[in-house]
């Protein structure tokens, strides 16, 4: 059969669409880039925000129009965060849907599938069980780009105030070295360069050897640093509280380690950090984004932002403009507070106005927006090392990132996809620079 596949989450729903189709394409089925080819749609979900998930219930209605039209099986399957939490829901609003499985049950896809031929019944599985997710996701890495995600841990024990990633992927789970290891390789006899470590909490990565001993995040970096053939490692996301001085010596060491990190701050108010239970203040963020600074000048820093979370005053939201301007951006993602079901801060008093927090975001995303374009332009006229990842908008252009994350574009016949080259910035231009290779 031809399958299709939306992502609509983290780079860990990414992840886990990618590993379906792996398997559906061992099963023998076809991926193709649009509903209208498939006849099994998958809907990989996101319920992190409100918005990503009144998406699906409307992307759902019109799979409903092509299911309709369909001469044989035509399979809608809805897997992910909002599977996890809302399968009465997705019955009762769209009861065309076939299979619906948690993000920790998507290695069952295949066998749904074919259970599914045989029987009339909506198929759920949401067990929440991570371990044996990563047991059965046997396949084999078909597709691979040069950048890739590899999860290493999985789920969150953080419960921020405002979250639903710990009621939708359960208790944190950290997968052992060995396969972690086993994978990487794998990635890398695919054609992989880059590997981007994923984990809700990947610095609290706690996973362990043949020998049963525990290794932290900075000895699994300094483990795959070793790995024949691959050029750059990258993780994410990092809790601030799970900061330590380990993180800053692999950054100082390890030199496929790429001196740019996401590390989340949410807001620069302790007050409000408080109510979201961060478990840290804004003096103690300082304090590691100076200490990782000491360890790698030149690290580059991104983060999230939440605007508009309950009882957030004007101080507190300056005090988070505050925070900006000391810490200095390269770049950042930035959200109005979304109210998500189950969560503690949905019930707290005080919500703040719709118009309030879209004053805030614009006002937060424009500093964020002058500090990345400044960020950018302090390399015109200076040398990036940009590892090459797919074609550009033009003949002979080729767009890759640099060190620290940016997309830098060039044009130029003698470089080739995966290759890593010395580019001359030229321009930069809104979020990404031009360069020329001399
Ligand atoms: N473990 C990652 C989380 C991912 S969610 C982390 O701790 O960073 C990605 C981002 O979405 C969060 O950092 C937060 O900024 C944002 N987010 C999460 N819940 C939200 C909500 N209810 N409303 C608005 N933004 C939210
Ligand atoms: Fe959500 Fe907080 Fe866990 Fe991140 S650390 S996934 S924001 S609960
Ligand atoms: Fe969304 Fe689930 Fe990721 S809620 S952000 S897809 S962990």
């Amino acid at each position: 059969m031809y399958f299709f596949i939306k992502s609509y989450g983290c780079q860990m729903n990414s992840y886990d669409s990618q590993r379906m189709a792996d398997l559906l394409t061992e099963k023998g089925h076809s991926a193709v880039d649009e509903p209208e080819k498939a006849d099994i749609v998958i809907f990989n979900t996101c319920s992190i925000r409100e918005k990503a998930d009144e998406k699906l219930f409307s992307d759902l209605g019109r799979v409903k129009t092509l299911k309709d039209l369909h001469n044989g099986d035509f399979i809608i399957i809805v897997t992910g965060c909002v599977a996890q939490t809302r399968v009465q829901e997705i019955m009762k609003r769209a009861p065309y849907v076939d299979i619906i499985l948690g993000p920790q049950d998507i290695q069952a896809v295949a066998e749904k599938i074919d259970e599914h031929l045989h029987s009339e019944n909506v198929l759920v599985s949401t067990s929440l069980g991570a371990e044996d997710k990563f047991n059965r996701l046997t396949a084999g890495f078909h597709n691979r780009k040069v950048s890739e995600f590899l999860t290493i841990q999985e789920g969150c024990d953080n419960f921020c105030t405002y979250c639903v990633v710990p009621y939708t992927r359960g208790r944190e789970f950290s997968r052992n070295v060995a396969d972690i290891v086993a994978e990487a390789k794998k990635l890398i006899a695919a054609g992989v360069k880059e590997i981007i470590l994923l984990g809700q909490n990947v610095n609290s990565y706690n996973g362990t050897d043949e020998n049963g001993q525990r290794h932290n995040l900075s000895d699994l970096l300094f483990t795959l640093a070793e790995l024949d053939g691959l050029k750059r490692l990258h993780y994410t996301t990092s809790h601030p509280k799970d900061i330590n001085e380990s993180i800053g010596r692999a950054h100082r060491d390890i030199d496929i380690l790429m001196p740019f990190l996401h590390l989340p701050v949410q807001s620069g108010s302790d007050a409000v950090l408080k109510k979201m239970n961060r478990k840290y203040t804004a003096e103690k963020y300082f304090e590691c984004i100076d200490m990782l600074r000491e360890y790698r000048p030149d690290i580059a820093f991104s983060s999230d932002f939440i605007v508009g979370f309950p009882g957030e005053t004007d101080e507190d939201f300056q005090k988070t403009l505050q925070l900006v301007e000391r810490v200095k951006y390269s770049q950042a993602y930035s959200f109005k507070y979304s109210p998500r079901p189950n969560t503690v801060a949905a019930k707290m008093d005080n919500q703040i106005d719709e118009k309030i927090k879209s004053e805030r975001l614009s006002i937060l995303q424009d500093l964020l927006n002058k500090q990345q374009t400044q960020f950018n332009e302090s390399f015109v006229g200076k040398y990036l090392s940009i590892l090459f990842e797919k074609e550009g908008k033009h003949k002979n252009q080729l767009v890759g990132r640099s060190e620290y994350s940016q997309a830098v574009s060039v044009c130029a016949n003698n470089i080739n996809i995966g290759d890593i080259v010395r580019v001359k910035v030229t321009e930069a231009v809104s979020h990404s620079l031009l360069g020329t290779i001399e």
